[in-house]
Parts: C-alpha cells; structure tokens; sequence
C-alpha cells in the first residue's frame, strides 16, 4: 500500500523537533481528519536555513512533512512557496489516494510558516 520512501520517512523522520528562535512558524489543522502540523522555519538572507516539523498526523503525514523538510532545506522563500502537496506525494513516490489529504497538512503548514515570516519581515503577502 506504500511507497519504499514513505515507508522510510515514516520509519526513520527527518527534522522532527522544534527550532527554538524560529522566525517564521505555522500551524494548521486537516479539515478531513482533525489532525495538527506544526512548522519551524529558521530563515536567514530570504533562504531556508533550517526548518523542523511536529505533528499529531497518521504515518503518511509523518512521511510528507520529513520529505518536505528535505525538499525545502536550502530554498529560497519564493522556490519554497513554489512546492505543492502533489509535489510532495510525488517525491514519496505516490500515496494511496485515500491519503492525499495528508501531503496538504505540510505543505499547507509551510505556506502558513513563509507567510508568518513574512508578515514579521514586513513583506508583502
Ligand atoms: Fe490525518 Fe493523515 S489521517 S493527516
């Protein structure tokens, strides 16, 4: 039912944790589940230095927040604006259709983390 890589990420998680001085966080809910992701974003020079991820998710969750972590360490803010939920999936190697809705609780939580740094930065969103 899943992918090798989903299975790995959910097994063994990347950047799970907290960033104490984080400058750009954000939560959000899974209107479908119920279930909360929160992201740490640490952003120096427009890049993503480091970012982290907590969750209360199923596994697949788990799994699309420690690949996105990847896929967003090094970014600039407008490249990582840029990675969608299908993205996400994709990059796992597909999730069972029944789980799409988890890849969008990390991708939206980052969206919600770049908008939260941005309206402390004083940009415009
Ligand atoms: Fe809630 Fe997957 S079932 S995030």
């Amino acid at each position: 039912m899943y992918s090798d890589k989903v299975i790995d990420h959910f097994t063994n998680p990347r950047n799970v944790g907290e960033i104490a001085d984080a400058n750009g966080i954000g939560e959000v809910g899974n209107a479908k589940c119920g279930d909360i992701m929160r992201i740490y974003l640490d952003i120096e020079d427009n890049v993503i230095k480091d970012v982290k991820f907590k969750t209360f998710g199923c596994g697949a969750a788990v799994a699309t927040s420690s690949i996105l972590t990847e896929m967003v360490m090094g970014k600039t803010v407008e490249e990582a604006l840029k990675i969608s939920n299908d993205a996400v999936a994709e990059a796992l190697d597909g999730l069972p259709p029944l789980k799409m809705h988890c890849s969008n609780l990390a991708a939206d939580a980052l969206q919600a983390a770049i908008k939260d740094y941005q309206s402390k930065n004083n940009h415009v969103v």
